[in-house]
């Protein structure tokens, strides 16, 4: 027993020994900065992504990607676009989060789980709302939400089928995704699309604000070296200051802006000074040794292809993957107050995000905080920086200057003095490549191909090396002599029910009824990009002879007179968007992703206008 009792504390002491050396150890091992990127998975989006995570991942974990659902992607489609990206990288790992059906009382009480599927201005109990803001991104073809969504038919083509899926109900949403990974522990918030869905996360939870060491943001734009800071080209009428991503939500910026956490923006001032120019375009071509930067180039290409042409490399910009590298590079260093970084010079300014035009406190019907209302929503100041007339949508007549370019400034981030300044670190250019012997000029670019084709925890899986077997078969019936019945041609939304309808005039014998074509209508309880489900489920069926045809993404009289890619929401805007609405039936209630995958699919059945 004595000798039992002295050998059970000698293997103590060893126990002891070692559990004070791992604690020493971690201590002093260099913890990776966790990083949270929320996004609106738009093209340059998931180049941010990428880069991203093909850093060294003891010195950068990207734990989290939340998604922005009001600006350039639909949700459903953006979260299975972003669940097969980590997957392809062997990082399922990485918390995706998505929707949420909390709303905002009419008292200004955040429920739980806000989906972020509308500006804070129009969020009320439900996810239904109108499109104030997001109209001016267009919904369909030319590089809109349709083409985002499916990513030019490039996903389908080259990314592997993740395991992970949304699954209605089960889905972690972007406040959960928030609310586990910030209350961790100290963490960097990268942000790439829409503030709404970090700014709800700080009003809802301000006690964890302290855990959020900085804030990356691409957007905005504060001054203009040449002509307009925006870039609103849908919308330069009524506001040519506003930069897309702060302009979905300018309210949420400002929250976020005026969070007192650190921030560094990465704006169109600087974003303008580094395009996907021709050179690097065709030096990337010839450098795509890893799936990640074989996914990216594709990408590139098939978006010059189907949207600018030739004007893509003058007006196609590094955008969200060259915040990435800068923020990557500013937290290389240490202790770096004044960002110094190998990508972009750097500057502090004093800004803010404007969310309304002056004069302050008229009550024009413009602005639901205050309009109607004895005391102002989420309680701010009357007369104060939000109280005047807020942008109410495209060519809104308070913004339109007769002979002249708009005057409304929402979502502009503003250079001003005084109170409602913000201590900002901005980046003002990119910087020159400093190895002379290199033709690209920008050193971000040589980092961004270097990263991407970096072997370590280089991709397992695309397309093709997941399914060796699967061939691009066209399957089509044949009816021998049978007698055929009824000629139908159905038109249908995208919706559960129709496809349940679809189905059942699909196993009407055919000799009852013989369904010749199939019209969609984008305008109902689906997005357009959802018309894959169709071709996928046809597929299944052994019908691939069917033609589908999309119908016009506007409903009668919503197109606008200017410019026919955008329009307004004035019917759509009833249905929700979150659970039982739109996220669910673009992606079939989660069954879509079990449908055998069609060798028919949006994009590629469009011949591309090519510029060469
Ligand atoms: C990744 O970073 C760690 C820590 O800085 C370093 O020890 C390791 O060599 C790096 N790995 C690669 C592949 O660069
Ligand atoms: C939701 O808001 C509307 C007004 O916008 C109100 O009529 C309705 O009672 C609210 N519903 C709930 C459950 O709070
Ligand atoms: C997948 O990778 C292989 C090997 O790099 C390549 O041959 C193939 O074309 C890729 N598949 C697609 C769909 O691009
Ligand atoms: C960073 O700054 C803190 C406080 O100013 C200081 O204690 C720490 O030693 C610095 N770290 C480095 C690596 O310079
Ligand atoms: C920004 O504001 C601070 C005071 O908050 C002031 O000291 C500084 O000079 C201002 N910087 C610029 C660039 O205006
Ligand atoms: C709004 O302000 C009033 C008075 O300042 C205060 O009593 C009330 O609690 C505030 N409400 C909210 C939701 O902050
Ligand atoms: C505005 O433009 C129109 C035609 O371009 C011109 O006839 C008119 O004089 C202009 N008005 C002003 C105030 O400049
Ligand atoms: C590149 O050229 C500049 C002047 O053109 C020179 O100052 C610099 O030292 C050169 N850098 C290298 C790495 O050769
Ligand atoms: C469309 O708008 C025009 C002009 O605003 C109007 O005359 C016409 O009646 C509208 N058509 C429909 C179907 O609403």
């Amino acid at each position: 027993m004595v000798v039992h009792g002295n050998f059970w504390v000698v293997v103590l002491l060893i126990i002891g020994v070692v559990a004070a050396y791992n604690l020493y150890n971690v201590e002093c091992l260099p913890i990776p900065h966790r990083i949270l990127l929320d996004t609106d998975v738009d093209t340059d989006d998931f180049l941010a992504l990428l880069y991203l995570l093909k850093q060294n991942r003891s010195e950068f974990k990207v734990e989290a990607v939340t998604i922005s659902a009001n600006s350039w992607s639909d949700a459903g489609h953006a979260v299975n676009h972003i669940y097969d990206i980590p997957y392809m990288m062997d990082r399922d790992d990485v918390a995706v989060g998505v929707g949420g059906d909390g709303g905002i009382l009419e008292d200004g009480t955040i429920l739980p789980n806000v989906g972020g599927y509308l500006p804070i201005i129009e969020q009320g109990n439900t996810t239904a709302g109108y499109c104030r803001y997001r109209q001016a991104i267009p919904p369909g073809r030319g590089g809109g939400r349709l083409d985002i969504d499916v990513n030019f038919g490039i996903q389908r083509a080259f990314l592997p089928q993740g395991i992970r899926k949304y699954t209605p109900l089960q889905q972690p949403t972007s406040q959960q995704v928030m609310i586990d990974k910030i209350s961790w522990g100290p963490i960097t918030v990268i942000i790439t699309g829409s503030h709404t869905n970090l700014a709800i996360f700080l009003m809802k939870n301000p006690h964890l604000k302290r855990n959020i060491k900085h804030i990356y943001i691409m957007g905005g734009s504060v001054g203009s070296k040449n002509g307009d800071p925006g870039n609103l080209f849908s919308d330069s009428t009524s506001n040519p200051y506003a930069e897309f991503n702060i302009f979905a939500d300018p309210f949420a910026s400002y929250q976020v802006f005026h969070s007192g956490i650190p921030i560094t923006l990465i704006p169109l001032d600087a974003t303008n000074t580094i395009p996907v120019s021709k050179n690097f375009f065709d030096t990337f071509e010839k450098s795509q040794n890893a799936y990640e930067a074989q996914y990216c180039f594709q990408s590139l290409k098939t978006d010059r292809y189907t949207t600018l042409g030739h004007l893509f490399y003058t007006n196609f910009y590094m955008w969200d993957a060259f915040a990435a590298g800068v923020a990557i590079s500013i937290m290389h260093k240490s202790n770096n107050t004044n960002g110094e970084n190998e990508f972009a010079e750097m500057e502090y300014m004093n800004i803010t995000a404007v969310t309304s035009n002056k004069p302050y406190g008229v009550h024009d019907g413009s602005n639901p905080f205050f309009d109607g209302r004895d005391v102002p929503r989420f309680n701010l100041t009357k007369g104060g920086v939000h109280s005047g007339h807020v942008q109410t949508g495209l060519r809104d007549p308070f913004c339109i200057v007769k002979n002249g370019t708009g005057k409304c400034q929402d979502g502009y981030t503003a250079e001003v003095t005084g109170p409602e300044a913000v201590h900002v670190l901005v980046a003002t250019e990119a910087k020159p490549n400093q190895n002379n012997d290199s033709t690209l000029d920008k050193q971000f670019y040589i980092s961004f191909l270097d990263t991407l084709n970096r072997p370590p925890d280089t991709g397992r899986f695309n397309f093709t090396t997941q399914f060796p077997y699967y061939k691009e078969v066209l399957y089509k019936p044949d009816f021998g002599s049978k007698k055929l019945g009824k000629t139908v041609v159905f038109d249908m939304d995208m919706s559960a029910g129709d496809f349940l309808a679809l189905v059942y005039l699909l196993k009407v014998p055919v000799e009852v009824i013989n369904l010749k074509a199939i019209i969609v209508s984008p305008t109902g309880w689906a997005n357009a990009a959802t018309i894959d489900i169709i071709y996928d489920l046809l597929h299944m069926m052994g019908c691939d002879d069917i033609p589908v045809g999309l119908g016009d993404i506007f409903a009668m009289n919503q197109s606008d007179s200017i410019l026919s890619s955008v329009g307004d929401c004035k019917y759509i805007k009833a249905i929700p968007r979150g659970s039982g609405g739109l996220i669910d039936s673009d992606t079939l209630y989660s069954l879509a992703r079990d449908l055998p995958r069609s060798p028919r699919r949006y994009l590629k059945l469009c011949s591309f206008k090519k510029y060469t």
